[in-house]
């Protein structure tokens, strides 16, 4: 059984199967490859697009997708091993991934971090309690990463520039009025690495940079192709020469829990607002965002509107490549 928690466990070949089925998918929507299956999908954060195209795409293959939002329509969960429940949970996760697997074939979850002590969250408790206690696969709809997002936006990227080895990619921290999840952000560093692209992190300073983790798996798939990752606090340099601008914005992980000492910080830095001033220095860059995004702050109008921005072709393409990564998963069982 192969669970798709992050895209550090599966090779490049093997992603890229599941993009090339995805493909396929995306000419010829409806084949009956979950035919009687049904999956759990839990959301503790609110969606619009993981929810619409996980929900869709169990139906366009034949099977039935249960939609639970723990905390609203479904009991809220403990997730902490050992833990006394005296709070607020009324049950535990142990029980939750022995009752949906004896109901579905896989489950899927949603879970942000807590946003209170990176420490704690960068250990991603409460998919990886899932994953230990689920008998079906586990699907990550975002936790710390985001490996859905991954695959449709390499998926986006091939459809429009085919082989992506050597392309300048930019990832670039835009603002935002509040601090947000890294998870897109790691996703980015570690999915344009491992294929191939010559990466930058463009941020404003050191205290955004991504988790060491991260930041190490990004320089080590780097290495594998013969790059090097690079880290610039220029933005001018930075988008000199860029084939793919992908914009995101995150809370700076110092300062992870501390939000109103970062706030200060983070509003000295609109600046980054990809526009078209910016997108003039590229080489005729992409540009992508895996939404929601707010426009004038991360992208301008102009940029998100031109015909250079993949962003709802990206958003589109969660359908087909969850599609055929959930056929994936039930071919592994
Ligand atoms: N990109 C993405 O996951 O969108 P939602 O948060 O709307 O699901």
């Amino acid at each position: 059984m192969q669970h798709f928690l992050t895209t550090e466990s599966w090779s490049q070949q093997s992603l890229q199967e599941m993009i090339n089925f995805a493909k396929e998918l995306k000419k010829n929507k409806f084949q009956p490859l979950l035919k009687n299956k049904s999956v759990a999908l839990l959301f503790f954060n609110p969606s619009l697009r993981t929810r619409t195209s996980f929900e869709l795409g169990v139906h366009q293959l034949g099977g039935q997708a249960v939609v639970l939002q723990p905390g609203k329509d479904a009991w809220p969960i403990e997730f902490e091993l050992g833990s006394i429940m005296d709070g607020d949970t009324e049950e535990h996760i142990k029980e939750v991934a022995e009752v949906l697997s004896a109901y579905c074939d896989m489950i899927a979850v949603r879970a942000f971090p807590k946003f209170q002590n990176w420490q704690e969250d960068r250990q991603d408790k409460l998919i990886k309690s899932l994953a230990k206690f689920s008998t079906v696969p586990v699907i990550n709809m975002e936790t710390i990463t985001h490996p859905c997002q991954e695959l449709a936006h390499i998926m986006a990227l091939q459809e429009n520039m085919g082989d992506l080895k050597g392309k300048k990619y930019v990832l670039t921290w835009t603002y935002h009025p509040k601090p947000l999840n890294t998870a897109v952000a790691n996703s980015s560093l570690m999915i344009a690495s491992k294929f191939g692209m010559d990466v930058t992190l463009l941020c404003p300073n050191e205290d955004y940079l991504l988790d060491e983790h991260y930041m190490e798996l990004g320089q080590t798939y780097s290495s594998h192709h013969g790059n090097r990752l690079t880290v610039s606090h220029d933005i001018n340099s930075a988008y000199e020469g860029a084939d793919v601008i992908y914009a995101k914005s995150w809370g700076a992980l110092p300062y992870f829990g501390q939000w109103e000492k970062e706030k200060p910080i983070r509003d000295q830095y609109k600046h980054f607002i990809v526009d078209e001033e910016k997108m003039a220095k590229t080489n005729n860059a992409l540009f992508s965002h895996c939404l929601p995004m707010r426009r004038n702050i991360k992208a301008t109008d102009a940029v998100i509107d031109s015909a250079n921005c993949i962003a709802i072709q990206e958003a589109e393409n969660r359908l087909h490549a969850q599609k055929s990564m959930m056929t994936s998963l039930m071919n592994y069982s």
